[in-house]
């Protein structure tokens, strides 16, 4: 079951190394409240790792990241994997606004290999619309694995438009704009190693 998240106001600094803390503690930085703590993230990413290890036991499993957010979620996660497991990564890119995807998807990265009766689980950073998703089940679905499965780190389910069967989910977030923990606004914040609300979301429309 995914773990619902009720937003916390985390000290300044408390758990961070001192860069970070210095990140968050500066007057203009665009950080805002912490969503997901880091000992909380390491602790779902376990769980998910030993019950995907359950599920596909006996079975070569193919992770398939969506660069570039899932991939710091995806490196940890394949570290609690016990099965024999191989990875790929496709890269998307959504038509639409800063803030709402489009549904129309085109194809930077394509995978390496092909996928034909092989047990493949995608990997997403967060899944908000659904759009983004559903475009790649579609398009991964159509390659013919013996079976497609996700798993996502996090979803907003306020703001989903289309259902879809989401296998993994490590927690749902409410209606903001999340960074860090692979996740970026403008590229920055990726390296946090937690899940914040993005505080200025003012700045989103601006670009
Ligand atoms: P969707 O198609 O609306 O589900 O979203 C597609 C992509 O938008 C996700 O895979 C993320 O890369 C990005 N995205 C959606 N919500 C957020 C967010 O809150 N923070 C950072 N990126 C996001
Ligand atoms: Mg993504």
């Amino acid at each position: 079951m995914p773990d619902p998240v009720t937003p916390q106001q985390a000290p300044p600094g408390a758990d961070q190394p001192p860069a970070l803390a210095a990140q968050r503690s500066t007057g203009s930085s665009d950080i805002g409240r912490v969503l997901v703590e880091a000992d909380r993230l390491q602790r779902r990413v376990r769980e998910l790792g030993e019950q995907i290890s359950r599920d596909y036991e006996g079975s070569r499993l193919l992770l398939v990241g969506v660069l570039k957010g899932a991939v710091f979620f995806l490196s940890d996660l394949m570290r609690h994997i016990r099965i024999p497991c191989e990875v790929d990564f496709m890269a998307v890119a959504s038509y639409g606004s800063a803030t709402d995807s489009s549904g129309v998807v085109r194809i930077l990265k394509d995978l390496d290999a092909a996928i034909a009766d092989r047990e493949v689980l995608i990997v997403e950073d967060i899944v908000d619309s659904g759009l983004t998703l559903q475009y790649l089940l579609r398009n991964l679905g159509a390659r013919e694995p013996r079976s497609l499965e996700v798993c996502a780190l996090l979803t907003k389910p306020e703001r989903r438009k289309v259902d879809l069967p989401i296998r993994y989910v490590g927690f749902e977030i409410p209606n903001e704009f999340a960074i860090g923990y692979g996740l970026d606004h403008g590229e920055r914040f990726r390296n946090l190693p937690y899940v914040a609300a993005l505080a200025n979301r003012e700045s989103l429309h601006r670009e």
